[in-house]
């Protein structure tokens, strides 16, 4: 490796190696923020009411489900069949395009109600219940309307913002004449693993305690939590602002350039999450390639151009064991880039120095609210964890078990990290389930939990 590079990679290494020490300020100012949404007063922590509550396990329910918060959407009919046990009837999926993504509300809608009508294989008699998973910010007034804050992940449709997105889906549901389709819930993705790992925890022990927090690590990142005397709240902690006490250059320069989400807005979510992860990786590579003769093909498309760079690539990078890093060779021969070993490795201490930090940042906001919730962290926590960069890249989990560490020390052990893949087709089934009241135990001979009465 050139000179130039390798004295550009010593100085970058320390920047994104957040200590301990910076870890636990990051902690404490995520506390703050939290204590202050949820007092009502300013902060970049929204503290969103979700009017959801947790399941008593026993629940039964047959339930559309729609999962909307990004490119990929996906309706299917759901049955909770108690027991933590679910069946998917019938599941269709869609995919917006980027033109979509600023184009008139009502269009995403429709194409959600022309996939209802596909998995409802065309009845309009049966009476079905609706859980809408909106993975956006939105301002619930109750567990059936929820307004529309300004969206994330580079989506800006028009008439959406200030708009009721149940309301919307409705309208689109009688343009598809399917009036006995009606949506009874609408919640944030991050509650979905939440409320699915408590119905499955309480389907095998109806005394066991809850899901805490819901987490989410895919293209956005955000957490749910369940906070005494507050019950569920959404934060929208993506918004997280604290974070620029600890940015580089590259998020600067990144959080700038974007128009949608806003520069300042969405700060943790830009340093943390799969939309943003390959972008920061691009714009290190592209500063190294001006130091010095490596990386001379950084004007390949998939690096000249802003998110031509994915993190999906960091993770198969990261999976790679072969000692000449093979499968990154490969990788980047797909993108049109002929690399040197030493650019290989180069490339991959970036990306782990980028996905290092993500999950770092992740674990600051895990203890914040963990505090929240128990300020010694005594007793056993449960975190539920869904999203690609979780499941997707290899040991993201332990690094944040290592951060949690940094955090917490010995506390890091009664923490614990339950991974539920694609949960939020059950998980809104089960959302719906327990707004519709639907029980196989009548309410009052059902055993007492006291944890329900928070929400
Ligand atoms: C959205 C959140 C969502 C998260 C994960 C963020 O961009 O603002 O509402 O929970 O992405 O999908």
């Amino acid at each position: 490796m050139d000179a130039a590079v390798a004295q550009a990679l010593d100085r970058l290494a320390p920047a994104f190696r957040l200590s301990a020490a910076a870890l636990r300020a990051l902690a404490d100012r995520f506390g703050e923020e939290l204590a202050r949404g949820l007092a009502g007063e300013p902060s970049s922590l929204r503290m969103l009411p979700t009017f959801a509550r947790q399941p008593r396990g026993d629940e039964r329910a047959r339930v559309i489900v729609v999962d909307w918060g990004g490119t990929n959407g996906r309706v299917a009919l759901i049955e909770l069949r108690a027991q933590g046990r679910f069946a998917v009837d019938g599941e269709e999926s869609f995919t917006f395009t980027d033109a979509e993504k600023v184009a008139p509300a009502a269009e995403v809608f429709d194409a959600i109600a022309a996939a209802i009508e596909q998995v409802v294989a065309g009845d309009r008699r049966t009476a079905f219940p609706l859980g809408l998973i909106y993975s956006f910010p939105a301002r619930l007034e109750r567990i059936d309307r929820a307004i529309a804050l300004p969206l994330t992940k580079g989506w800006r449709p028009t008439g959406l913002e200030g708009a009721d997105v149940v309301e919307l889906l409705t309208a689109a549901l009688r343009r598809h004449r399917l009036p006995n389709v009606v949506v009874r819930a609408v919640a944030n993705d991050t509650v979905a693993p939440m409320v699915l790992q408590t119905y499955r925890a309480r389907a095998a022990d109806p005394d066991a305690r809850p899901a805490e927090i819901g987490l989410i690590l895919g293209t956005g990142t955000n957490q749910a939590a369940d906070l005494p005397g507050a019950g569920i709240r959404n934060l929208e902690c993506g918004n997280f602002d604290g974070v620029v006490a600890v940015e580089t250059p590259y998020d600067a320069a990144l959080d700038r350039a974007l128009a949608d989400p806003a520069p300042g807005a969405q700060r943790l979510e830009k340093m943390v999450s799969g939309h943003y992860l390959g972008e920061i990786v691009r714009r290190i590579v592209c500063d190294l390639a001006a130091r010095g003769p490596a990386f001379a093909w950084f004007t390949a498309p998939a690096f000249r151009d802003p998110f031509g760079f994915e993190s999906e690539h960091l993770s198969l990078i990261e999976a790679d064991r072969s000692p000449t890093l093979e499968a990154t060779a490969a990788l980047l021969g797909q993108l049109g880039v002929s690399s040197s070993l030493e650019e290989r490795r180069a490339l991959r201490t970036v990306a782990r120095l980028v996905a290092a930090r993500s999950a770092r940042l992740t674990a600051a906001g895990l203890v914040a609210t963990l505090r929240r919730i128990d300020p010694a962290l005594h007793a056993r926590h449960t975190v539920a964890v869904d999203g690609s960069l979780y499941g997707g890249y290899p040991g993201y989990g332990d690094m944040v078990v290592a951060g949690l560490v940094d955090l917490a020390g010995a506390a890091a052990g009664r923490i614990e990290l339950e991974f539920i893949k694609d949960s939020t087709g059950a998980g809104a089934a089960v959302i719906t389930a327990v707004a519709a009241g639907k029980a196989e135990t009548p309410p009052h001979l059902a055993p007492p939990h006291p944890k329900e009465g928070d929400a």
